[in-house]
């Protein structure tokens, strides 16, 4: 068995790396974060071999990298072009976790949450702020469990562009774009809905109570915003689980306790082997053992 440290190099295309992932990168296990901020896509080739060069192919399990920074789609690069450098056919590659701004991880405890009390494969939701970087990974994770879902957005072009994303990735997957920007379409887009998660961006009200008491089929809510106001009022920013207004409720805090889990089992996950890439899919799938 390989004694080597456990090394995490963290690559933040934020300036100042975070220290949120930092510590949880040490409380899930890792002996050693090297931290980069400010990381471009043209420097990641040199981080990269710097990583996959230094410790043989059957110790390579023992380095890893974690993508971060608050900005989802710089992350999104930088895990592709980490990707571009590995050398798999020497065994010359490390495993990668992207969890920019969160994302991966929340949206995977948002639909951990839906998935104990609704059957998934039944289930109608809607998304609100279903554009943004958590949003989508919901929307994601909803179609991949054939979840009927609806991508909420003040725009229902940029909406219809979030559902053809998605179904590049999940060809079968049920979803339909749906405007949202206003009390009474957000009303309309909840027809018939029985799960809604609200990703929209902190401190916006996005389903205001009157909206959520014509929709008496509504059995889940989830809000992800935990900076007042919050995205779905009547939820309070600690319900995890609470039974609110006819629906059992989760905000943003209540949802963040699985979410702390999923980060710390992704990150422990990343030095099992050397050959793991953890985006939104297979970050859910460590989200069912919470
Ligand atoms: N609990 C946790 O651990 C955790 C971790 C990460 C993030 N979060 C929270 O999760 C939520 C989603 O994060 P995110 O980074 O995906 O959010 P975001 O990119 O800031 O916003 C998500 C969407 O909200 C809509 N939006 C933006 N400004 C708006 C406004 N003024 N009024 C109405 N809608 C607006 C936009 O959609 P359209 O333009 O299409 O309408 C946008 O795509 C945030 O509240 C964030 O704080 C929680």
């Amino acid at each position: 068995m390989s004694d080597k440290r456990k090394i995490l190099i963290q690559l933040d295309s934020d300036p100042q790396p975070s220290v949120f992932d930092r510590v949880v990168a040490i409380d899930a296990g890792a002996d050693e974060v090297f931290s980069y901020g400010g990381v471009r896509p043209e420097q990641v080739r040199d981080l990269v071999h710097g990583a996959i060069f230094t410790r043989g192919p059957k110790d390579l399990k023992r380095t890893a990298l974690f993508v971060g920074g608050s900005d989802v789609a710089a992350g999104e690069r930088l895990l592709a072009e980490a990707l571009r450098h590995m050398i798999p056919a020497f065994g010359l590659r490390v495993s990668v976790l992207l969890d920019a701004n969160g994302a991966n991880t929340t949206a995977a405890a948002a639909v951990r949450a839906a998935a104990r009390h609704l059957d998934l494969k039944t289930a109608r939701a809607l998304v609100l702020g279903g554009t943004g970087p958590v949003g989508q990974r919901v929307a994601l994770l909803l179609a991949r469990q054939g979840t009927e879902v609806r991508v909420g957005s003040r725009q229902e072009a940029k909406s219809a562009a979030t559902c053809t994303a998605i179904r590049a990735k999940v060809a079968d997957g049920k979803l339909e774009p749906a405007a949202a920007g206003t009390p009474a379409e957000v009303q309309a887009a909840l027809q018939g809905r029985s799960l809604v998660i609200a990703a929209g961006a902190a401190g916006v009200t996005l389903l205001p109570r009157s909206v959520r008491a014509a929709s008496p089929g509504l059995r889940v809510a989830i809000d992800l915003n935990a900076v007042p106001p919050l995205g779905i009022e009547g939820v309070e920013v600690s319900d995890k689980g609470k039974e609110g207004d006819g629906a059992v409720c989760y905000g943003a805090v209540g949802v963040g306790e699985t979410k702390m889990k999923v980060h710390k089992a992704a990150v422990a996950r990343l030095f099992e082997s050397n050959d793991q890439v953890l985006d939104a899919e297979e970050v859910y799938a460590l989200a069912q053992s919470f």
